[in-house]
Formats: structure tokens, C-alpha cells, sequence
């Protein structure tokens, strides 16, 4: 089927949302080191912006998961692909995701962290789809940048079949009506 991408966020509307995250962040950590935890591969472009509008102490670390398969459904199935090396123990903890759907990717994650005594855990998340939730997932609103309806979206790391992470906005993928 024939698609087009229309811009959603501009990518100023992104930086801006981007640093009142960042001050958040800065201000409820204050006096803490925290580490962030990049998803990847979708929230690699909003983790590299965030790290820079966050003025307490932080070091970063990266796992990669994969849920989805190349269509716009997630398969529901989340497997862990490479795992985090650093000992997340005694750590205060914010894991960095491009987006919530779902939320099998995070309540999967949750379980693997549980086991770790970490300090303290917060999700913040570029993009929110609270109509699709299948699983309930403790969110701040401090650390979600954008609620946004049931629809597809492309860009600032976010893939359709691995295609168009690079964009600077956040675009929506529009079928094409069939003939
Ligand atoms: P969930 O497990 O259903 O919450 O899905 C989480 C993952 O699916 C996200 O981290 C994204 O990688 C991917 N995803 C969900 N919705 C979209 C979308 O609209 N565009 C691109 N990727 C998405
Ligand atoms: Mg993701």
C-alpha cells in the first residue's frame, strides 16, 4: 500500500520539549548521579539530545530490544537482543525510550530491572499512546514529552521497517487510500 509522511513535531517543538524534560530531570536528581538508559535503537536520537540539557552528574548505557516486527503492530513478543554491561546496582536509574504503545516492551524491561537494586527507576519517553495500552505502566508526566493519538510515527529515531530514523521531526505515516 502507498504511504506518505506528514510532519507531526517539528523538530523546534522537539527541542523545546526536550530541554523542559531536561530541567526536570536536573532538578528532581539534583545532588544524585543517575544513569540513563538508552532503548535502542528508537530513542538513540532523543537520548543523545536529552544527555545535553541535563546539568546533574550522569553516565549512559545502552541495551538494545526488539519487539517489533516490519509492520506497524507490534508482535507483542520483546526479546532482549544485547544487554546493558554496566552494574546497574545501588544506581539511580531513568530509562530513555523513543515511545510507549503498548507497553510490553517496558513492562518487559521493568521485570529484568526489578531484579537489580537499583536505587531508584523512572521511564521517561519521548512520545505516549495512552489509547493503545495493553499494559499499565507508571509513567511521570515530567518525563514524557508528547501524548499523541492511535497513529503511526516516523523520525527523530523512530523507524517504519527500519526507514526514516533520520529525520529531525517526528513525521506520520498516511496511507494512501486504495483505488
Ligand atoms: P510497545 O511494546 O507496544 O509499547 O512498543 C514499544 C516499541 O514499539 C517502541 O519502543 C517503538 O520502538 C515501537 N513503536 C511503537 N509505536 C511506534 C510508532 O508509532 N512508530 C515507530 N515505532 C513504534
Ligand atoms: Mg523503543
Amino acid at each position: 500500500m502507498g504511504y506518505h509522511i506528514e510532519e507531526y513535531l517539528s523538530a523546534e517543538k522537539i527541542a523545546a520539549r526536550v530541554r523542559e524534560i531536561g530541567a526536570n530531570i536536573s532538578k528532581n536528581y539534583e545532588g544524585k548521579e543517575i544513569v540513563l538508559l538508552c532503548v535502542l535503537k528508537g530513542s538513540f536520537m532523543f537520548f543523545a539530545d536529552l544527555v545535553r540539557e541535563i546539568t546533574v552528574p550522569l553516565s549512559v548505557d545502552f541495551l538494545t530490544l526488539s519487539s517489533y516486527g516490519a509492520g506497524t503492530e507490534s508482535s507483542g513478543k520483546v526479546q532482549l537482543v544485547q544487554e546493558s554491561k554496566m552494574s546497574l546496582e545501588g544506581k539511580h536509574v531513568i530509562i530513555v525510550e523513543d515511545i510507549v504503545d503498548s507497553g510490553n516492551t517496558l513492562s518487559f524491561l521493568l521485570g529484568l530491572l526489578k531484579e537489580k537494586n537499583l536505587a531508584s527507576l523512572e521511564i521517561c519517553s519521548l512520545l505516549s499512546k495512552p489509547s493503545r495500552r495493553v499494559v499499565d505502566i507508571p509513567l511521570n508526566p515530567e518525563y514524557i514529552g508528547f501524548e499523541i493519538p492511535d497513529t503511526f510515527v516516523v523520525g527523530y529515531g523512530l523507524d517504519y521497517d527500519q526507514k526514516y530514523r533520520e529525520l529531525p521531526y517526528v513525521g506520520q505515516v498516511v496511507f494512501d487510500e486504495e483505488e
